[in-house]
Protein backbone atom coordinates (compact mmCIF):
# COMPACT_ATOMS: atom_id res chain seq x y z
CA UNK A 1 0.00 0.00 0.00
CA UNK A 2 1.52 3.35 -0.85
CA UNK A 3 2.40 5.38 1.98
CA UNK A 4 1.14 9.31 2.23
CA UNK A 5 3.22 11.68 4.03
CA UNK A 6 2.20 15.23 5.21
CA UNK A 7 4.26 17.97 6.80
CA UNK A 8 2.68 20.05 9.55
CA UNK A 9 2.48 22.33 12.02
CA UNK A 10 0.42 25.11 12.72
CA UNK A 11 2.68 27.90 12.53
CA UNK A 12 3.64 29.57 8.90
CA UNK A 13 6.89 29.44 8.06
CA UNK A 14 9.10 26.92 9.40
CA UNK A 15 10.06 24.65 5.72
CA UNK A 16 6.53 22.72 5.08
CA UNK A 17 6.77 23.18 1.42
CA UNK A 18 10.20 23.69 1.54
CA UNK A 19 11.16 20.28 2.93
CA UNK A 20 7.45 18.63 1.60
CA UNK A 21 8.78 19.62 -2.07
CA UNK A 22 12.93 18.39 -1.69
CA UNK A 23 11.33 14.99 -0.01
CA UNK A 24 9.24 14.73 -2.96
CA UNK A 25 12.09 15.54 -5.04
CA UNK A 26 14.40 12.90 -3.35
CA UNK A 27 11.93 9.65 -3.72
CA UNK A 28 11.10 10.97 -7.37
CA UNK A 29 15.23 11.16 -8.57
CA UNK A 30 15.17 7.54 -6.62
CA UNK A 31 13.11 6.72 -9.27
CA UNK A 32 9.66 6.45 -7.77
CA UNK A 33 6.73 8.00 -9.03
CA UNK A 34 6.10 10.33 -6.72
CA UNK A 35 2.69 12.46 -6.12
CA UNK A 36 2.82 15.98 -4.44
CA UNK A 37 -0.85 16.70 -3.49
CA UNK A 38 -0.74 20.71 -2.79
CA UNK A 39 -3.09 21.10 -0.19
CA UNK A 40 -2.07 24.65 0.69
CA UNK A 41 -5.03 27.70 -0.53
CA UNK A 42 -1.54 29.75 -0.87
CA UNK A 43 -0.06 27.44 -3.64
CA UNK A 44 3.39 27.60 -2.86
CA UNK A 45 4.85 23.83 -4.25
CA UNK A 46 2.78 24.27 -7.16
CA UNK A 47 4.21 27.76 -8.01
CA UNK A 48 7.31 26.37 -7.14
CA UNK A 49 7.23 23.29 -9.20
CA UNK A 50 4.77 24.55 -12.51
CA UNK A 51 5.52 27.31 -14.82
CA UNK A 52 2.34 27.60 -16.13
CA UNK A 53 -1.08 27.56 -14.31
CA UNK A 54 -2.95 23.95 -15.27
CA UNK A 55 -6.36 23.55 -16.01
CA UNK A 56 -7.93 22.61 -12.97
CA UNK A 57 -6.54 22.10 -9.48
CA UNK A 58 -7.30 20.07 -6.44
CA UNK A 59 -10.46 22.18 -5.15
CA UNK A 60 -11.76 20.74 -8.77
CA UNK A 61 -11.29 17.77 -8.04
CA UNK A 62 -12.95 18.05 -4.23
CA UNK A 63 -16.12 19.50 -6.09
CA UNK A 64 -16.23 17.07 -8.99
CA UNK A 65 -15.87 19.60 -11.46
CA UNK A 66 -13.28 17.24 -13.33
CA UNK A 67 -11.37 13.38 -12.55
CA UNK A 68 -8.20 13.75 -10.85
CA UNK A 69 -6.46 12.85 -13.36
CA UNK A 70 -7.43 15.56 -15.38
CA UNK A 71 -5.77 17.74 -12.72
CA UNK A 72 -2.44 15.89 -12.31
CA UNK A 73 0.26 17.39 -13.69
CA UNK A 74 3.85 15.97 -14.48
CA UNK A 75 6.24 18.53 -13.54
CA UNK A 76 8.45 19.68 -16.28
CA UNK A 77 12.11 18.87 -16.37
CA UNK A 78 11.35 16.21 -13.27
CA UNK A 79 10.98 12.52 -14.35
CA UNK A 80 8.64 10.83 -11.96
CA UNK A 81 7.05 13.88 -9.97
CA UNK A 82 3.54 14.85 -10.40
CA UNK A 83 1.42 17.40 -8.98
CA UNK A 84 -2.22 17.97 -8.05
CA UNK A 85 -1.99 21.16 -7.75
CA UNK A 86 -3.65 24.54 -5.89
CA UNK A 87 -3.43 28.19 -7.54
CA UNK A 88 -2.58 30.72 -5.06
CA UNK A 89 -3.93 33.49 -7.23
CA UNK A 90 -7.68 33.41 -8.14
CA UNK A 91 -7.90 29.76 -6.59
CA UNK A 92 -10.55 28.06 -5.29
CA UNK A 93 -9.43 25.99 -2.29
CA UNK A 94 -9.49 28.45 0.40
CA UNK A 95 -13.41 29.41 -0.60
CA UNK A 96 -14.20 25.66 -0.85
CA UNK A 97 -12.30 24.76 2.47
CA UNK A 98 -14.79 27.69 3.48
CA UNK A 99 -17.95 26.69 2.20
CA UNK A 100 -18.30 23.23 1.16
CA UNK A 101 -15.87 21.12 3.33
CA UNK A 102 -17.32 20.83 6.58
CA UNK A 103 -20.32 18.88 4.84
CA UNK A 104 -17.94 16.32 3.52
CA UNK A 105 -14.93 15.88 6.23
CA UNK A 106 -13.37 12.50 4.52
CA UNK A 107 -13.88 14.15 1.08
CA UNK A 108 -9.77 14.51 1.11
CA UNK A 109 -8.89 10.99 2.32
CA UNK A 110 -11.33 9.41 -0.01
CA UNK A 111 -9.46 11.07 -2.71
CA UNK A 112 -5.95 10.12 -1.38
CA UNK A 113 -6.75 6.82 -1.39
CA UNK A 114 -8.28 6.33 -4.76
CA UNK A 115 -5.23 8.02 -6.16
CA UNK A 116 -2.55 6.64 -3.74
CA UNK A 117 -2.51 3.60 -5.28
CA UNK A 118 -1.32 4.75 -8.88
CA UNK A 119 2.00 5.95 -7.33
CA UNK A 120 4.97 4.77 -4.97
CA UNK A 121 4.61 8.09 -3.07
CA UNK A 122 2.31 10.53 -2.17
CA UNK A 123 3.61 13.86 -0.29
CA UNK A 124 1.16 16.30 0.94
CA UNK A 125 1.98 20.10 1.69
CA UNK A 126 -0.18 21.63 3.77
CA UNK A 127 -1.22 24.88 4.83
CA UNK A 128 -0.05 26.72 8.40
CA UNK A 129 -3.19 26.66 10.73
CA UNK A 130 -5.43 23.98 12.20
CA UNK A 131 -8.54 24.74 10.76
CA UNK A 132 -10.97 22.08 8.93
CA UNK A 133 -8.87 21.65 5.62
CA UNK A 134 -5.29 21.56 7.49
CA UNK A 135 -7.16 18.69 10.02
CA UNK A 136 -9.20 16.92 6.92
CA UNK A 137 -5.99 16.84 5.04
CA UNK A 138 -4.09 15.11 8.27
CA UNK A 139 -6.91 12.54 8.40
CA UNK A 140 -6.12 11.52 4.21
CA UNK A 141 -2.26 10.64 5.73
CA UNK A 142 -0.38 7.62 7.11
CA UNK A 143 2.36 9.77 8.42
CA UNK A 144 2.72 13.76 9.20
CA UNK A 145 6.09 14.73 9.92
CA UNK A 146 6.41 18.53 12.00
CA UNK A 147 8.93 20.77 10.72
CA UNK A 148 9.59 23.84 13.18
CA UNK A 149 12.29 26.20 13.85
CA UNK A 150 14.59 26.92 16.49
CA UNK A 151 12.38 29.30 18.45
CA UNK A 152 10.32 29.09 21.89
CA UNK A 153 7.44 29.58 19.54
CA UNK A 154 8.18 26.40 17.80
CA UNK A 155 7.93 24.16 20.84
CA UNK A 156 4.66 25.84 22.10
CA UNK A 157 3.07 24.88 18.50
CA UNK A 158 4.89 21.51 18.55
CA UNK A 159 2.75 20.57 22.04
CA UNK A 160 -0.45 22.20 20.65
CA UNK A 161 0.18 20.20 17.36
CA UNK A 162 0.68 17.01 19.97
CA UNK A 163 -2.72 17.81 21.64
CA UNK A 164 -4.91 18.71 18.58
CA UNK A 165 -3.74 15.02 17.25
CA UNK A 166 -4.55 13.33 20.09
CA UNK A 167 -8.02 14.88 19.53
CA UNK A 168 -7.93 13.90 15.68
CA UNK A 169 -7.20 10.39 16.73
CA UNK A 170 -10.21 9.92 19.00
CA UNK A 171 -13.01 11.95 16.99
CA UNK A 172 -12.04 11.46 13.37
CA UNK A 173 -10.31 7.97 13.78
CA UNK A 174 -7.37 8.46 12.32
CA UNK A 175 -4.39 6.42 12.99
CA UNK A 176 -1.65 8.42 11.54
CA UNK A 177 2.12 8.56 13.04
CA UNK A 178 3.84 11.15 14.49
CA UNK A 179 7.16 10.02 15.50
CA UNK A 180 9.54 12.53 13.45
CA UNK A 181 10.54 15.97 14.48
CA UNK A 182 12.64 18.22 12.14
CA UNK A 183 14.16 21.58 12.94
CA UNK A 184 14.78 24.06 10.26
CA UNK A 185 17.51 26.45 9.68
CA UNK A 186 19.27 24.25 12.52
CA UNK A 187 23.02 26.06 13.42
CA UNK A 188 24.62 24.16 15.67
CA UNK A 189 26.92 27.25 16.85
CA UNK A 190 23.82 28.98 18.46
CA UNK A 191 23.27 27.81 21.99
CA UNK A 192 19.24 28.79 21.53
CA UNK A 193 19.50 26.33 18.94
CA UNK A 194 20.98 23.52 20.99
CA UNK A 195 18.65 23.80 23.85
CA UNK A 196 15.34 23.77 21.21
CA UNK A 197 17.19 20.82 19.68
CA UNK A 198 17.17 19.21 23.48
CA UNK A 199 13.76 20.17 24.47
CA UNK A 200 12.37 18.51 20.92
CA UNK A 201 14.44 15.41 22.27
CA UNK A 202 12.89 15.62 25.73
CA UNK A 203 9.27 16.49 24.12
CA UNK A 204 8.57 12.36 23.37
CA UNK A 205 9.20 9.73 21.56
CA UNK A 206 10.54 11.48 18.20
CA UNK A 207 13.35 10.53 15.97
CA UNK A 208 14.68 14.50 15.41
CA UNK A 209 16.34 15.86 12.41
CA UNK A 210 18.44 18.93 11.82
CA UNK A 211 17.93 20.30 8.24
CA UNK A 212 21.01 23.65 7.98
CA UNK A 213 20.52 26.93 6.80
CA UNK A 214 21.04 26.32 2.99
CA UNK A 215 20.64 29.22 0.53
CA UNK A 216 19.73 26.44 -2.22
CA UNK A 217 15.98 26.23 -1.13
CA UNK A 218 15.24 29.52 -2.06
CA UNK A 219 17.18 30.14 -4.99
CA UNK A 220 16.06 26.73 -6.17
CA UNK A 221 12.32 28.03 -5.72
CA UNK A 222 13.05 31.43 -7.34
CA UNK A 223 14.01 28.88 -10.19
CA UNK A 224 11.34 26.47 -10.14
CA UNK A 225 13.98 23.21 -9.97
CA UNK A 226 14.56 20.43 -7.74
CA UNK A 227 17.32 21.64 -4.95
CA UNK A 228 19.11 18.36 -4.86
CA UNK A 229 19.72 19.42 -8.98
CA UNK A 230 20.26 23.14 -8.78
CA UNK A 231 23.25 24.77 -8.76
CA UNK A 232 24.78 28.32 -8.84
CA UNK A 233 28.37 29.17 -9.80
CA UNK A 234 29.11 25.47 -9.37
CA UNK A 235 27.70 25.45 -5.90
CA UNK A 236 24.89 23.43 -5.36
CA UNK A 237 22.87 21.81 -2.06
CA UNK A 238 25.15 21.34 0.98
CA UNK A 239 26.39 18.10 1.82
CA UNK A 240 24.72 18.31 5.35
CA UNK A 241 21.50 18.66 3.66
CA UNK A 242 21.63 16.01 1.44
CA UNK A 243 22.56 13.65 3.97
CA UNK A 244 19.43 14.58 6.40
CA UNK A 245 16.55 14.38 2.85
CA UNK A 246 18.55 10.79 2.44
CA UNK A 247 17.91 9.83 6.07
CA UNK A 248 14.60 11.31 5.89
CA UNK A 249 13.64 9.22 2.82
CA UNK A 250 14.96 6.21 4.16
CA UNK A 251 13.61 6.08 7.48
CA UNK A 252 10.06 7.08 5.61
CA UNK A 253 9.73 4.64 2.73
CA UNK A 254 12.45 1.71 2.72
N1 LIG B 1 16.78 25.32 5.66
C1 LIG B 1 16.53 26.47 5.03
N2 LIG B 1 17.54 27.32 4.69
C2 LIG B 1 17.30 28.48 4.07
N3 LIG B 1 16.09 28.92 3.71
C3 LIG B 1 15.03 28.13 4.02
C4 LIG B 1 15.19 26.87 4.68
N4 LIG B 1 13.97 26.32 4.84
C5 LIG B 1 13.09 27.18 4.29
N5 LIG B 1 13.70 28.26 3.80
C6 LIG B 1 13.06 29.44 3.18
O1 LIG B 1 12.15 29.96 4.13
C7 LIG B 1 10.97 30.41 3.51
C8 LIG B 1 9.76 29.75 4.17
O2 LIG B 1 9.79 28.37 3.91
P1 LIG B 1 8.48 27.56 3.49
O3 LIG B 1 7.68 28.33 2.51
O4 LIG B 1 8.94 26.20 3.12
O5 LIG B 1 7.70 27.52 4.88
P2 LIG B 1 6.20 26.99 5.12
O6 LIG B 1 6.16 26.38 6.48
O7 LIG B 1 5.78 26.15 3.99
O8 LIG B 1 5.39 28.37 5.09
P3 LIG B 1 3.78 28.49 5.12
O9 LIG B 1 3.39 28.27 6.55
O10 LIG B 1 3.50 29.88 4.64
O11 LIG B 1 3.23 27.44 4.21
C9 LIG B 1 11.13 30.11 2.03
O12 LIG B 1 11.56 31.28 1.37
C10 LIG B 1 12.23 29.07 1.98
O13 LIG B 1 13.01 29.15 0.79
MG1 LIG C 1 4.07 26.31 2.78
Amino acid sequence: MTKTVAFHLQKGGVGKTTISGTLACQSALDGKKTLIVDCDPQGNVSSWFLQEAPRYELADVLQGRCFVNDAIVEAPGMENLYILPTFGIGGTLKTYSETKLSEEPFVIQDLIKEVAENYDHVVMDLSPGLGMLERYALIASDEVITPMTSEVFSLDGLEIFIHELQKLRKNLRSNVRHDKIIINSFDTRIRQHRDIYQAALDSGNYKVYLIPVDPIFRKSQEAGKAPQLFKVHGRGMKDSTQIVFEELYKDIWK
